[in-house]
């Protein structure tokens, strides 16, 4: 361990690399040279069992290499935990802000993300759920659940702040004021996964007796609603048609991870609002996710074999052509709503995350390195944002993350039905994902949004809470978190 963490940095200078790749070459040879005496033994018919007990030599070492491989990963997995979780509840109701802000990133300059994203923050909170859940300490416990509560209360005055495009304003001060210089709005997944998490929160609180709270705070059953989720289930299910602009606030259009979180909210705000006895609310909007899902079959391109980010094209970066973007397995991460439609084993979900493999494995001259680690993926092929410049785009680590995330749930539907050759290669591709990001973690465990795309080295906003987040949840798909 220690010595792959001094090997780092000479691992990562392109110019040592250049050097070691020119001596394996030399080496390539000489090994040609033994299998071509390996040959002669053979054809001098001394036995054919020295290479029969060759091969099983290697291929004891290989799995012990593999063994090895899998204790290194579990053993920083294990420390990687602690970092992310500490580092994410760090970012949740930061000192100079209103308790229950969640700071996109600690950094203010190159790029600025000392904001509230409303995507960003429900997305950590479900992953602060999940902890919740998980942890056996009392104390810990009960500051997850406490930071619920104030993010509760920041959302609701979210709501109601006067904003330039209503409930799809995407980002927030950390006091509370809506932004309202130049950006991409409406993006009307934030809405949506708002209205998830908080639904979430609100059955967990409501199998622990608290309904007062619940139906004060959270689900109110009014119209217009004073509660935050019955607020955004209903901008939901009368405005999901609308254009707005996708996750990565670029393009303006109809996008598969919109659609996908606003279905999923319907539908669990559908069981919500039956739940507190709001029948005709849960058949209304019921009956708009299904419509959701009758829209749904437009992302799918069979001639491609992927399912699609944009349809509807109305403005923003015009030079997305390929169309394929990691923001479909994110789509199925967060919208999933666990009935089957479009689950994570679906072919056409499955399909999708092989061609994303296959283009950045090309794209990315670190993914060309070595082939023991996954390949670290992007948003997009056409990428351009780098955090601070605007010509080239580099992996990231939310979505090699999602990546491997969808391979763990993946296998667990496939393990599901029996299926167990499919699941195990899941299960492999989803650990080589993570050692990928292991990879590339910076060595105290931080995580930035991005690994350059020669270099590899962490960068862009540094400790993207996105992505500790994002590491929980892949950590909870894989079985890691009970
Ligand atoms: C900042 C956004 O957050 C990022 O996703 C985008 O690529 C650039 N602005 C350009 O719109
Ligand atoms: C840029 C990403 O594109 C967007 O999805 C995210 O919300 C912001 N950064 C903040 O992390």
């Amino acid at each position: 361990m220690l010595f792959v963490n001094f090997l780092r940095p000479i691992l990562r200078n392109p110019k040592i690399l250049m050097q070691m790749r020119r001596i394996s070459v030399r080496s390539n040879g000489f090994s040609t040279a033994v299998k071509r005496g390996r040959t002669l033994v053979l054809r001098q018919s001394l036995t054919g069992l020295f290479l029969l007990g060759s091969f099983l030599a290697s291929a004891v070492e290989g799995s012990a290499a593999g063994r090895a491989g899998n204790e290194d990963l579990q053993r920083w997995l294990n420390t990687e935990k602690h970092i992310a979780v500490e580092r994410l509840m760090r970012n949740i109701s930061p000192k100079d802000g209103a308790r229950g802000a969640v700071i996109a990133s600690p950094s203010r300059s190159n790029p600025d993300y000392y904001f509230h994203w409303v995507r960003d923050a429900a997305l950590t909170m479900d992953a602060v759920i999940t902890l919740y859940q998980t942890a056996a300490r009392p104390s810990l416990k009960s500051t997850y659940l406490q930071g619920l509560f104030d993010y509760a209360e920041f959302s609701r005055s979210n709501q109601v702040a006067s904003t330039l495009t209503g409930l799809g304003e995407p980002k927030f001060y950390v006091d509370g004021a809506p932004f309202d210089g130049p950006w991409g709005r409406p993006q009307n997944d934030g809405p949506a996964l708002r209205a998830i998490v908080l639904t979430r929160f609100a059955n967990l609180l409501l199998e622990q007796g608290q309904t007062d709270y619940v139906r004060r705070a959270l689900y109110d059953s009014a119209i217009p609603s004073g509660s935050v989720i019955k607020a955004d289930l209903e901008f939901v299910s009368h405005h999901w048609r609308n254009a707005s602009f996708d996750l990565w606030e670029e393009v303006m259009g109809d996008h598969f991870f919109t659609r996908m979180t606003q279905r999923k909210a319907l539908i669990e705000g559908a069981k919500l609002a039956r739940r507190l006895g709001d029948i005709g609310a849960a058949d209304w909007y019921l009956r708009q996710a299904y419509l959701i899902q009758g829209e749904m079959e437009k992302f799918w391109r069979p001639d491609a074999g992927i399912l699609i980010a944009t349809t509807h094209y109305r403005g923003g970066l015009d030079y997305k052509t390929s169309n394929l973007d990691v923001a479909v397995m994110l789509g199925v991460m967060h919208g999933y709503a666990g009935d089957g439609f479009l689950s994570y084993s679906d072919p056409r979900v499955l399909s999708t995350l092989d061609r994303l493999n296959q283009v950045f494995a090309r794209l990315y001259p670190i993914n060309q390195r070595s082939e023991s680690l996954g390949v670290a993926i992007g948003r997009y092929p056409e990428d351009l944002y780098g955090g601070t410049h605007f010509n080239a785009g580099n992996p990231w680590v939310l979505a090699t993350l999602a990546a491997a995330e969808v391979s763990f749930r993946a296998a667990e539907e496939f393990e599901n039905i029996g299926k167990r050759s499919s699941a195990v290669r899941l299960r492999e591709q989803g650990d080589a994902f993570l050692a990928r990001v292991k990879y590339h973690a910076n060595p105290d465990g931080s995580l930035s949004e991005q690994m350059d795309r020669h270099s590899g080295y962490m960068t862009s906003a540094h400790d993207l809470t996105w992505n500790y987040a994002a590491f929980i949840s892949a950590l909870h798909a894989r079985g890691n978190l009970k």
